[in-house]
């Protein structure tokens, strides 16, 4: 019945857990989920005005397929102000939140056998996308000892051919690597000498603890024409329900891809893209007081970690995720409430730094 692209493709693992910690939940368990990349605050009572305001309005109905005008120079607006790029509304693209922008991307970009590089550890839609539409996503291993930037070198090794594009996600999802200015000036060098083309998930930008955010289309005209910087409302707004994303790039490519969402989803949700509005434009401070809790929480989380026998972590830079060395502990047992228990695992060879763990209980306990 299904097609054969379905034998490969792995759901998302990040909402599996969070749809575990939820059924869990509501059974009264006490779990404290740390799946989904969610912000766990409100959305800022403004952001909601601003919707009740637009359904008030009659803001109800289909809008312009790549957003209305007003979202759309709202995005230009937060562009230049945050991260000194100039786009023109018709340069920008509005979408189901994030991941349907990067999906956008893939059917209008993709075609089967091209390689996609996705620096790893990664966030896991970026390679099932890419096999969705019959591409094939190379991973390029980034190292712990240098808290997981991105390494040029590597990704100068694994181009080849079939390559197309290079994925990068700064603030990154999971290890929490802020890539450095240098290693991004490198990367858009290499982009432009081979020919390829880059996709700049930006959406942890508000959450940058050290270091900047730099965004690679700010680094020269000739990576600018070969980049594609997306963003969203989901983490900076704590807006993930919304479902508003973003991109902005190359006119072609915004085109093709509002085309293709033309036949998918047309417009996102006309109210959330008011909200959204009012997200961007408006007063900024809720984001720096959200950001101010995570950072917090991220010193508490990595300390607590650390103190674990055989657990160490280093400090993440931005986005909120920690990503703790467990490797010492493989092949190790335990006894636990349900009877003994063994990690099992190994660090993955293709994605060198990623261990892979998982505790075995026995079967009857289960
Ligand atoms: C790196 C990264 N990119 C994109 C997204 C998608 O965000 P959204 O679709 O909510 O805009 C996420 C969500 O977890 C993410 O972690």
């Amino acid at each position: 019945m299904l097609a054969d692209r379905l034998k490969t493709l792995a759901p998302s693992s990040t909402l599996a857990v969070q749809a575990k910690a939820k059924e869990l939940k509501r059974q009264g368990v006490d779990v404290i989920s740390f799946g989904a990349g969610e912000p766990d605050f409100d959305t800022p009572e403004r952001i909601k005005e601003a919707a009740i305001q637009a359904m008030r309005h009659g803001h109800t109905k289909y809008t312009e397929v790549g957003g209305v005008p007003e979202l759309r120079a709202a995005v230009c607006a937060k562009l230049k102000r945050d991260n000194g790029l100039a786009y023109e509304p018709t340069d920008v693209l509005v979408s189901c939140g994030a991941k349907h922008t990067l999906f956008n991307l893939a059917v209008a970009m993709l075609n089967p056998g091209d390689e996609v590089l996705v620096p790893c550890p990664f966030w896991v839609s970026y390679p099932e996308q890419a096999r969705l539409v019959g591409a094939v996503p190379v991973g390029v291993p980034t190292q712990e000892a240098t808290g997981f930037d991105l390494d040029p070198e590597q990704l100068r090794a694994a181009i080849t051919p079939r390559t197309k594009v290079i994925v990068l996600n700064s603030p990154n999802n999971p290890t929490g690597a802020v890539f450095s200015p240098a290693s991004l000036a490198a990367v858009a060098r290499l982009a432009v000498d081979a020919n390829l083309f880059v996709v700049s998930d930006e959406c942890y930008e508000a959450l940058t603890f050290e270091g900047r955010h730099v965004s690679i289309a700010g680094l020269g005209p000739e990576i600018k024409a070969r980049t594609l910087t997306i963003n969203t409302c989901s983490k900076a707004y704590a807006m993930t329900g919304w479902r508003i994303g973003y991109a902005a790039g190359p006119r072609e490519l915004i085109r093709a891809m509002t085309d293709v969402q033309s036949q998918v989803t047309s417009n996102p949700s006309s109210v959330a893209q008011w909200a959204a509005i009012e997200a961007l434009v408006g007063p900024q401070d809720e984001v720096a007081k959200m950001a101010g809790e995570f950072d917090r929480r991220r010193r508490l989380i990595v300390r607590g970690l650390n103190e674990l026998p055989g657990v160490s972590c280093i400090m993440p830079k931005g986005a909120f995720y920690v990503f703790p060395n467990v490797s010492q502990l493989l092949g190790r047992t335990w006894r636990s409430a349900d009877g003994p228990a063994t990690i099992r695992g190994s660090v993955a060879s293709t994605s060198a730094p990623t261990i892979t763990c998982a505790c075995r209980t026995p079967p009857a306990s289960r």
